[in-house]
């Protein structure tokens, strides 16, 4: 049977230091469990812009819609600022979003015990957390008609538009349930019932789909704005979160402070069963291109690492895998490696990206 196929997409800034790592450990997976990828490799994004003059060429386009996971970098960054809407490098991840119909967004935001003490909260209130947001990702604000700028008279009018369909809002539904039922059975659903229809269509269609499939779930509503503040209240009354596009673009922020760092959060963006069953899918750090340590070798490169951890768990079915890859970082934390953005006021040398890749792949090693 041919390898399982994975399309690279490093990126622009960190992007391309960060996934070298990962390219590390996909080799391991390779040479030391007879785990084998086909791995093939494009540009997206300003990378993509430089070369082709778009963000994401149809060839890339059609190669990532064939292939069994594409992983991604990040994207953009300064040099790209003042470019046209339609070519800025965002604009190439959001045709892969959409065009691969990726509605369902996992982010998980899980404290490392070795880093509670790097999270900008007390750390009862973040140890031992272990969440996921789970944003949709192909719809709402992000994509719906009308939008643009507009003459009104003598002013300029920006309009974007807030849009869900029924079967649009039930499937990432459908997608937060299953999920829970997998871990703690706990789903809370956020929006803005209070002020926009598209929260009362919410909230209506997710306690149907719940009642009709996922009653056995305990579900719970929360308007989206005490949901952010709930967060960084007591984020372990959470397990599982639903939310819109826009909103888990925020929340998903906010969580991963909680965590310590931006630099250790990975994500999976999940559309429907290919014809091989897998889900198409995309995994990605939640992290930017971060432009101002780009090339220094500072990047962390565990979101991006833990990213391809997820993809062997949810496309290749290869939980225990992951779970060695999970392992290996909590170890490398434990042992007190740690790259600059993971230093706490005390100080310290921090290792450099690649050396943080060397040390979880020693870690790997030592799992054996
Ligand atoms: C994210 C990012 C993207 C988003 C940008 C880069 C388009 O912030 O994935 O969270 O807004 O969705
Ligand atoms: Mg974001």
């Amino acid at each position: 049977m041919a390898n399982p196929s994975l399309l690279i997409l490093a990126g622009d800034g960190i992007g391309p230091e960060v996934m070298a790592e990962v390219k590390k450990i996909i080799g391991w997976m390779g040479d030391r469990r007879g785990i084998r990828f086909d791995v093939s490799e494009d540009l997206v994004g300003g990378c993509a812009y430089d070369a082709h003059g778009t963000p994401l060429t149809d060839a890339t386009m059609a190669k990532a819609q064939e292939v069994d996971a594409v992983l991604l970098g990040a994207v953009g960054g300064p040099k790209y600022d003042k470019l046209d809407f339609s070519v800025k490098p965002e604009r190439g991840l959001l045709r892969l979003r959409k065009e691969m119909d990726l509605f369902s967004n996992l982010r998980p935001a899980q404290c490392f015990d070795a880093l509670a003490d790097f999270s900008s909260l007390k750390r009862d209130v973040v140890a031992g957390l272990d969440i996921v947001i789970v944003r949709e990702l192909t719809s709402g604000v992000y994509f719906g008609e009308p939008r643009g700028i507009f003459k009104e008279g003598n002013e300029r009018v920006g309009i974007n538009t807030q849009r869900y369909t029924e079967s649009e809002i039930a499937r990432v539904a459908r997608s937060a349930f299953e999920l829970a039922r997998k871990r703690r059975n706990k789903v809370c659903s956020m929006e803005k019932a209070n002020v926009m229809e598209s929260g009362i269509l919410w909230r209506e269609v997710v306690q149907e789909v719940h009642d009709r499939d996922y009653p056995d779930v305990e579900l719970s509503h929360m308007y989206a704005d005490n949901g952010a503040m709930q967060l960084v209240r007591w984020p372990k009354q959470f397990d599982v979160i639903v939310t819109d596009n826009l909103f888990g673009d925020l929340l998903s922020d906010c969580a991963a402070m909680l965590t310590g760092s931006l630099g250790m959060l990975p994500s999976a963006s999940l559309g429907a069963p290919m014809a091989n069953g897998r889900p198409k899918a995309l995994y990605e750090p939640v992290h930017g291109s971060a432009p101002d340590i780009a090339g220094q070798g500072k990047a962390n490169p565990i979101a991006c690492i833990l990213s391809f951890a997820m993809a062997l768990r949810y496309s290749f079915d290869l939980g225990e895998e992951a779970t060695r890859v999970e392992k290996a970082v909590e170890k490398v934390l434990a042992d007190g490696v740690r790259t600059a953005d993971l230093m706490g006021p005390e100080g310290g040398t921090p290792v450099s990206t690649a050396q943080m890749g060397d040390a979880i792949v020693a870690a790997l090693d030592a799992s054996l």
